[in-house]
């Protein structure tokens, strides 16, 4: 149900001085993908990241101190096969996002949810949860699934593309009403069948922890620009963000509320272009070209954000799902972040190869001039 004007600027307002993806930085960033082996690298270029909670912790706890706004993890059931087994051992998401909000101050921590795999009565408990423990900083990414071998792990058969977002959009009117009416209710929907359905106690957050939707596809786009508070883009190059705003305006006129748009980004940043060239380089020289292929082969079949992509080389799937890497000095990577806030990109989750040491060197190098660009204050 659509909320009037007046409670939708009332929500904005609490949204602006409570939650911290909707502070006053220009460009939000975040850190992506540190809850799996290998990362988004698909590759065994040297690195000293190994998926262990000890690295996972201190790569959030040191973008927290460094004031990012996002700790997302990937929603990972099974490896990608390949010399590496790409991604096979990962932290289950919600538990995660538990432990480090005990850890962090500041940052937002996600879930990244395949919505199949979780009964919503279920995750909306847990989803509460995390956010009384983190204190109003707990967020979901709702993903539908698309890596079948995965999914089917969990006995139940995989749903045809544009049905699985008519699953997820029930689910989430469940986890949605749990988290917000104080009174028991029934739901009989197509996919769901509940009785006398209840939760106590309600979010921090009013009215539920942030949502976001990775998808791409029509399917996606609709069940994003009418639910979710932030769309993630998968882009192969930074203008083709122009297409992906047209989201914000969809929200805008059709449902009457303002989605932001973000991305995901691999940085590779050096003293000079030529260093960060050669660690490129070697990230696809070492790519598990196996996993690669395996990934592709799902991903063509079973996703529509990457059905283009597929006929580029394996490269960029290597080093980073096909999406658009930034290389360079500590002034190019900050050119070409602030090209992304230009273009209307509201904020971006970034991986590394080496997540711990690639920080700290972000940290020192790229900080400052991201707040002399006006991105970052
Ligand atoms: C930033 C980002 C994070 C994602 N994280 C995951 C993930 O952790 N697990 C997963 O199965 N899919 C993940 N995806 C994939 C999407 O959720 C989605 O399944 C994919 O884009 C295909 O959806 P579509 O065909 O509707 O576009 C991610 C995508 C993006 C852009």
């Amino acid at each position: 149900m659509q909320m009037s004007k007046s409670e939708y600027d009332t929500l904005m307002d609490y949204r602006r001085n409570n939650v911290p993806l909707y502070n006053t930085q220009k460009l939000k960033l975040g850190v992506f993908g540190m809850n799996c082996s290998n990362g988004l690298m698909i590759s065994e270029a040297p690195t000293s990241f190994r998926m262990t909670w000890e690295q996972s912790r201190e790569i959030v706890m040191r973008a927290d101190a460094m004031g990012f706004e996002i700790a997302l993890p990937l929603g990972r059931w099974r490896g990608f096969g390949g010399t590496t087994n790409f991604n096979g051992t990962s932290f289950e998401t919600y538990t995660w996002a538990a432990g480090l909000a005990e850890a962090t101050k500041n940052i937002m921590l996600f879930a990244t949810s395949h919505v199949s795999t979780v009964h919503p009565v279920v995750a909306a408990k847990q989803a509460v949860t995390i956010d009384h423990i983190s204190n109003g900083r707990f967020g979901i990414n709702l993903v539908m699934g698309w890596f079948r071998p995965e999914l089917e792990m969990f006995g139940g058969r995989m749903l045809e593309h544009d049905e699985r977002y008519h699953y997820g959009a029930e689910w989430l009117s469940v986890v949605k009403r749990l988290w917000t009416d104080n009174e028991p209710f029934d739901h009989k929907g197509k996919y769901f069948d509940l009785k006398n359905v209840q939760a106590s106690p309600k979010p921090i957050q009013k009215p539920h922890p942030v949502l976001i939707n990775a998808g791409n596809s029509p399917a996606a786009i609709e069940l994003s620009a009418r639910e979710v508070d932030f769309c993630f883009a998968t882009l192969d190059k930074p203008e083709s963000i122009k297409k992906h705003l047209a989201i914000k305006e969809r929200a805008r006129t059709e449902h009457g509320r303002e989605i932001g748009l973000c991305a995901s980004a691999l940085i590779v940043c050096r003293d000079t272009e030529a260093e960060a060239l050669a660690v490129y380089q070697s990230i696809l020289d070492h790519g598990d070209r196996e996993a690669a292929r395996n990934m592709m082969s799902v991903l063509g079949i079973e996703s529509q954000s990457f059905n283009e992509r597929l006929a580029k080389s394996q490269e960029r799937f290597v080093a980073g799902y096909g999406t658009h890497p930034l290389i360079g000095t500590p002034e190019q990577i900050v050119e070409q972040l602030a090209n992304y806030s230009n273009l209307g990109l509201d904020g971006l989750v970034l991986f590394f190869l080496d997540y711990n040491v690639e920080l700290a060197y972000f940290e020192r190098n790229v900080m400052p001039l991201l707040k002399q660009a006006g991105l970052r204050h």
